[in-house]
This record gives structure tokens, sequence and C-alpha cells, in this order.
């Protein structure tokens, strides 16, 4: 009996053990609106840094087929990390996206479309970015999206049939045979880089959040 008592008090304190280091860690801090923002420019900036440095060093190793090979591969791969490193949504997407992994959602798709319609006004320069608090499933969100802007290299795998080389156009046709990621011009959004942060509520913080 006295032996049973003695566990049950050994099993009772380490529950109570358990319970308090687990509720005594803290949560990860949300962040307020404009530490997210700093936070999306850093990630984005952080993934198309990674995502060129990849394209490079393989076309140094095997010109575009390689560099085409590497990407279809690595693309996904740097964006899966950066999800899991930071635990935030981040990816790119595009209207007409070559992988289906790369499809935009809802909101993603209105936007694109947005910066489509000013690009073709003018109105949206190469060094664009658009950013908002949104309210979703419950949750108060820091949307944010860097558009791509088509230069003469993305030609190689994203222009005519007469500016994609055979080889490579081989490749996509096999690897990604929905692909609707052609007929691009200089100039014309590619698509974007897509960042959402959830983000605490401004009476939470109260700070001055809802300026941006
Ligand atoms: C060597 C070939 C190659 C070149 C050059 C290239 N891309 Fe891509 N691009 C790809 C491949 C392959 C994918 C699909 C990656 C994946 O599976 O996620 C892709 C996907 C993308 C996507 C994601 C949306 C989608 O279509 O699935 C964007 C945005 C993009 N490229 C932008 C660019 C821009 C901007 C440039 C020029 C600076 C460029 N690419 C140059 C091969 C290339």
């Amino acid at each position: 009996m006295l032996k049973r008592i003695f566990y049950s008090t050994i099993v009772a304190s380490v529950l109570t053990t358990v319970f308090i280091v687990g509720t005594s860690y803290e949560q990860p801090r949300m962040l307020t609106a404009e530490e997210a923002l700093a936070e999306s420019r850093r990630v984005t900036k952080a993934l198309l840094g990674e995502t060129k440095a990849a394209m490079k060093s393989h076309l140094e190793q095997g010109g575009l087929i390689k560099a085409v090979r590497g990407c279809s591969v690595a693309a996904q791969e740097i964006a899966r990390s950066y999800n899991e490193s930071t635990g935030y949504y981040i990816r790119r997407v595009s209207l007409k996206y070559r992988n289906p992994m790369n499809r935009p959602d809802r909101y993603e798709e209105k936007r694109l479309k947005r910066f489509n319609k000013l690009r073709k006004k003018g109105m949206l320069p190469d060094d664009f970015e658009d950013y908002e608090i949104v309210e979703e499933d419950g949750g108060r969100y820091l949307r944010y999206m860097k558009p791509l802007i088509t230069k003469k290299f993305c030609l190689n795998c994203h222009g005519s049939k007469d500016e994609i080389p055979d080889d490579v156009e081989r490749f996509l046709a096999e690897r990604y045979p929905g692909d609707r990621a052609t007929g691009f011009k200089v100039g014309d959004v590619r698509g974007a880089v897509s960042v959402k942060i959830p983000v605490r509520n401004p009476d939470q913080a109260g700070r001055k959040e809802e300026r941006i």
C-alpha cells in the first residue's frame, strides 16, 4: 500500500513537473505588423538570393540544361527549407505557373492580376512590393508579395518556343506536362514571392501597427 502511494506520488510529481515545464515554455512571440514586414523582406531577399545562387552554380557546371534540371529540384527544396526554418508561409507563385505547387491561392491570384494591370499602366516599378493586414480563418496575417519581373535571361526558360533551347524545351515538356510558364516577354510580371506571417492584434500590441 505504502509502495503504491509512493509510486503514485512520484508519478504525480513527474506529471506536475512536465506540466509546469510545458506551460512555462514561452510560446513564440507573435510579431507586430512592422516586425512581420521586416521579416517578410528579410526572408524574401534570402529566398531569392538562394534561388539565384543555385541557378548560377548549375549554369557554371553545365549550362542551361543543367540549370533547368537543377532548378526543377532546388526551387521547391529551397522554398520548403525556408518554410521549415522560419515557420512562415513562403513560396513563389504565378498566374502562369510551371509547377502546380506554385499555383496561387485566391488572395495571391487577385494581387497578381492587379500587378499585371499596374505593370501595363507603367505603375509597377521593378522594386515594387505589396503588403497588407488581412483577416483569414479567424486569424490576423501580414500578407506580403514581391513581384518578379522577367529579364532577358529568364526567356531561356520562360520565353517563346524559339527563345528556349531544344534540350531545355524537351526537359520541360517531360518534367512539367502542364507547363504554363512560357511566352513571357522582357518586363512582364513573371510571378511573385509570397509571404504570410501571423501578427498580433493591435489592442494586444498597443502599438501603432495599423499604420502600415
Ligand atoms: C534554366 C531555366 C530557367 C531560367 C533561366 C529561369 N527559370 Fe524560372 N523556373 C524554371 C523552372 C524549372 C521552374 C519550376 C520550378 C519548380 O518546380 O518549382 C521555374 C519557376 C519559376 C517561378 C515559380 C512559378 C512557376 O512558374 O512555377 C518563377 C516566379 C520564376 N521561375 C521566375 C523566373 C525569373 C524571374 C527568371 C529570370 C530572372 C527565371 N525564372 C529564369 C526554370 C528557369
